[in-house]
């Protein structure tokens, strides 16, 4: 018999495993998503990865075929100078039946109505606990809140998860999902001691072998540590979590040196930060990582991860926790 640990979120997602997969520029596509998904938790494919609404139809048709679990869609909303066309990409989402969407970057206000009336579940990925008050208040139904372990996009208040996930537990009326830094069952026991309902995972999940990512990448983060990171971008208040690499030093040096976005653009482009995780060159661009890869030491299946993680954590609850409580 698998082990299983419900909570609020696992029934409100009609997931097994109070266990999901974040949405991953160039990373999170059907067979990732699907992979997750069958194990029990929840796979989320990132609409932007897709460079037009009708192949992120396409991706979403690709996604249904490889499972028939619930999964999500990803709309990350960043500063863009030609943004992407937004409210497109949202109503292939309602023509295409999803039921859960991960909102990221931005107050998902714009979109609520449209969500709503087509009874969508809509997850709101933040930093803070002001910014995930502000969702709560125009009508997301989860919060994932995104500590300053995170890969990709930890804010500016710099609040790691220990002190973010309580914070916000204590001022939220709906359920939180946790996120930043879990990759294993102590953290996802952790996660639920801190007043979360569940885990969101990137690394984790971009150092699977349904990962569609070459090699190499997997292989830098089993062999890096939690110390191999760096924050770009502080200068210009996007600060990004991303892998250390020679690219990473060069955009901070230029930064540092007083430098504005003209002439940092290219280095960090998006088809550069893709070139890495399609070619391996690891040097080809800055690419997303989060210093859960310190606790990183293989490459198992997502259902190896999710299967893991669950029996791990029942192990610690009723194990390790519950032979340290006295009674007098
Ligand atoms: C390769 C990669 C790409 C990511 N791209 C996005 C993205 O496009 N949108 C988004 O909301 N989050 C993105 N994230 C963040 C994850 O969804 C998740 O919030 C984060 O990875 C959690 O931290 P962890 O890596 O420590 O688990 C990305 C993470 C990684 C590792």
């Amino acid at each position: 018999m698998s082990t299983r640990i419900s909570t609020p979120i696992t029934q409100m997602l009609g997931i097994e495993h109070p266990i999901i997969q974040g949405g991953m520029q160039w990373v999170a596509r059907a067979e990732l998503a699907a992979a997750v998904s069958n194990a029990g938790g929840l796979g989320i494919i990132t609409a932007l990865t897709q460079p037009t609404p009708e192949d992120l139809r396409a991706e979403i048709r690709r996604t249904k075929e490889l499972t028939d679990k619930p999964f999500g869609v990803n709309l990350t909303m960043l500063p863009a100078i030609t943004p992407p066309p937004y409210a497109e990409y949202r109503q292939v989402i309602l023509d295409e039946g999803i039921t859960i969407v991960e909102t990221a970057g931005n107050n998902p206000k714009d979109h609520m109505p449209a969500f709503k009336e087509a009874d969508i579940t809509v997850i709101h990925k933040c930093t803070s606990v002001r910014h995930a008050l502000s969702a709560q208040k125009v009508g997301v139904d989860i919060v994932s809140i995104d500590g300053f372990e995170c890969a990709g996009h930890p804010g500016e208040d710099d609040i790691p998860g220990l002190v973010l996930i309580p914070a916000a537990a204590e001022q939220l009326d709906i359920p939180i999902i946790a996120s930043g830094g879990f990759a294993d069952a102590r953290g996802l026991v952790a996660a639920l001691a801190l007043g979360a309902d569940g885990i969101n995972m990137g690394t984790r999940f971009l150092c699977s072998q349904e990962a569609p990512v070459h090699d190499n990448v997997k292989r830098a983060i089993v062999e890096r540590n939690e110390t191999d990171t760096e924050l770009v971008m502080r200068q210009l208040r996007n600060t990004t979590r991303v892998a250390k690499n020679a690219i990473s030093a060069e955009v901070n040096k230029r930064l540092a040196a007083g430098a504005e976005f003209p002439e940092i653009r290219e280095l960090v482009a998006g088809k550069r930060g893709r070139a890495v995780y399609e070619t391996g060159d690891l040097d080809a661009g800055v690419w997303t990582c989060g210093t859960a890869q310190g606790l990183i030491h293989n490459v198992p299946s997502c259902a190896e991860i999710i299967s893991t993680i669950t029996s791990d954590a029942a192990e610690i609850i009723t194990g390790r926790l519950n032979s340290l409580v006295v009674s007098a």
